[in-house]
């Protein structure tokens, strides 16, 4: 799956930047606070907005204090997955079922230097395990290999385990990283700086897709 984030769009034309990523699997919409990172995005009436202006399903990654305010309004105004952050909350699992219970898909997130290990028995309690190959806050940074071993863990545990878990990754991602990504175990990818700083981004997701399968 590839899921373009928005980060990378022109703000002043939401509607159409989603138009023009057609082709994706899931719209990936960064939410910041200014607190848990240190850049401010958009909110909920942004999201509602963009939620009628297209059909792709939204994956909204909050990446917020105190989650469990705020995630389950994204899950009822239609969002089809809502990732919060573990650093963001004493208690994950509550904040999943809480968005799960809302309607949505619930996705944890790992900045690069969270361990995987202290979640392993909750991993039942969400649909999404985003591992971030950035520190998360800007667009445009490198890709950082290291998380993939974290990647490589939770691929065997899932398939092992037999758990119904995406593994998804966000950061640094373009034609030259994700086949590493792929070859590691992720199921989706977020790409914003490789989608929107194309001249295409429709083609660019299609590139994407062939350089994650070569
Ligand atoms: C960073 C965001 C990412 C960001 C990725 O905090 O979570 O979704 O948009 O941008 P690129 O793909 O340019 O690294
Ligand atoms: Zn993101």
């Amino acid at each position: 799956m590839i899921a373009p984030s928005l980060l990378s769009a022109d703000f002043a034309r939401l509607g159409e930047e989603a138009a023009a990523a057609h082709g994706s699997d899931w719209l990936h919409v960064d939410v910041m606070d200014n607190h848990f990172v240190p850049n401010l995005t958009l909110g909920l009436p942004v999201v509602q907005a963009l939620l009628r202006a297209t059909d792709i399903p939204l994956d909204c990654h909050l990446m917020i204090t105190e989650p469990g305010r705020w995630a389950p309004a994204y899950a009822e105004a239609g969002v089809r997955n809502v990732t919060f952050h573990a650093e963001a909350t004493q208690d994950p699992v509550s904040v999943a079922r809480d968005i799960r219970a809302a309607g949505a898909r619930a996705g944890l997130a790992l900045k690069p230097g969270t361990p995987l290990e202290p979640y392993l028995a909750i991993l039942a309690e969400v649909d999404t395990l985003l591992v971030m190959s950035v520190e998360p806050g800007f667009g445009g940074q490198s890709f950082m290999p290291e998380v993939l071993e974290k990647v490589r863990t939770l691929r065997g545990l899932v398939d092992t385990g037999h758990l119904e878990l995406l593994v998804e990754i966000d950061g640094g991602i373009n034609a030259d990283t994700i086949h590493a990504a792929a070859e590691a175990g992720v199921d989706c990818f977020v790409a914003g700086s490789a989608v929107y700083g194309a001249e295409d981004p429709a083609a660019a997701v299609a590139a994407l897709r062939v350089a994650a399968a070569a």
